[in-house]
């Protein structure tokens, strides 16, 4: 009997997945372990998308997504971060952030190789080296104070002749954490000193409390990168527009790779959907007031739950500068995933368990506090008691 090849076997399970599975068969749960809102797509990108429909975006497009979003992305870059990109050669329009992240990850890496990253993070980015036949570092973030840092002595330290790539996440899923603009200096003078791409999965961007103005978005790697530098960005419409189902994103890529990139996506999956590419244009466009209503909602709704968590003893929540999430550590837990799993079956809070956001993020629990008050406060309390509970 032939078997399943044995690179894609050892391709761990997601652990959010797995919780999230478990939540999904029950009844009555306060869902909180998936990185979304509860609320709907605006009705603005959906009526975008009907249009598109009846317009007749319903045939194939370009492998590069179609022209005028390509173009849209650019004039979004050049208002937001002040940064020019030329929409023909090095933006790529992907079926999701995911598949944006997979394939900057496939041009970077051969079989054999190793990748660093910096964790704890999101799961998918590593399980794509995986699944490039590559080998995972993964470097944890200290947290310092009440500040993530970068181990830089760590990094040097993880070296080896077959590293190609640093993958880092700012801001963080699942810490909050926003690379500062020194940090974005050292972390691109280490690549170009060992020769590494450097691929920044900046899909919270948008999700930025601590700019000068509101809005602001947090500063992309692209301001200090130069055009012939190896860097890609990751993006994503799902998080900023409540687009999640859609599955529309974009890489910024080197011209060689963004060509790549657009040549893969042949074998891959042609392009993105055409009449979503035609809402997140419109999104692009016009989603500036509601974006900004809802970073006020989530501001606030962060507040609401670090003030709630204050109040238990032995949880250490830093507060997060962007994203969506707190990634409160407590004191004594070492099964994070047994943690969640009796919280989820006891009381009914579905939260995604550190341990699945690999090295550093065991004893540590991920909050997504996308979600209405009228979820977070009771998910709060039953939390607290759990913990309280000692449970
Ligand atoms: C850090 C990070 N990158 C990329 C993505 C991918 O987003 P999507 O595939 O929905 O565009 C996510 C989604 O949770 C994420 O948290």
């Amino acid at each position: 009997m032939p078997r399943i090849a044995g690179s894609v076997e050892n391709v761990p399970n997601s652990r959010i997945r797995e919780l999230g599975e478990m939540a999904l068969s029950m009844n009555g749960v306060l869902r909180l372990y998936f990185g979304e809102s509860n609320l709907p797509t605006p009705e603005y990108i959906k009526q975008a998308a009907v249009r598109a429909l009846a317009e007749g975006y319903t045939y194939y497009t370009e492998n590069a997504g179609l022209p005028s979003l390509r173009r849209a992305i650019a004039a979004s870059y050049a208002r937001l971060q002040g940064v020019e990109l030329d929409p023909a050669s090095e933006i790529v329009v992907t079926a999701s952030g995911m598949q944006a992240l997979n394939m900057a990850i496939r041009c970077a890496l051969d079989p054999g190789d190793e990748a660093l990253v910096l964790t704890p993070a999101w799961p998918n980015g590593s399980a794509c080296v995986q699944m490039a036949n590559a080998c995972v570092r993964q470097i944890p973030q200290p947290l310092c104070g009440e500040r993530y840092a970068i181990d830089f002595g760590a990094l040097e330290a993880a070296l080896t002749p077959r590293t190609r790539l640093l993958l880092y996440t700012s801001p963080s899923n699942p810490l909050g954490w926003v690379a500062t603009v020194d940090d974005q200096r050292r972390l691109l003078d280490f690549a170009q000193r060992h020769n590494l791409w450097l691929i920044a999965d900046e899909v919270y961007d948008r999700l930025f409390y601590a700019g000068r103005g509101p809005g602001d978005p947090a500063p992309s790697i692209l301001r200090l990168a130069t055009r012939d530098d190896a860097v890609m960005v990751v993006h994503s419409f799902s998080k900023s527009y409540c687009m999640t189902g859609w599955r529309l994103g974009w890489l910024i890529a080197r011209r060689d790779a963004a060509s790549k990139a657009t040549q893969l996506n042949e074998f891959v999956i042609s392009h993105a959907p055409s009449f979503t590419q035609r809402a997140g244009e419109i999104a692009l466009a016009e989603g500036e007031d509601e974006l900004l209503r809802m970073l006020d909602r989530l501001k606030e709704n962060r507040d609401l739950c670090l003030d709630a968590l204050s109040s238990g003893t032995g949880i250490l929540a830093p507060k997060p500068d962007g994203a969506f999430y707190l990634f409160p550590r407590i004191e004594g837990l070492d099964d994070s995933f047994d943690f969640c799993r009796r919280l989820l079956l006891e009381e009914r809070v579905g939260l995604a368990p550190g341990v699945a956001f690999g090295a550093g993020g065991e004893g540590s629990i991920r909050i997504c506090y996308a979600a209405e008050r009228s979820i977070l406060e009771p998910a709060m309390e039953r939390l607290l008691r759990f913990h309280r509970a000692g449970r």
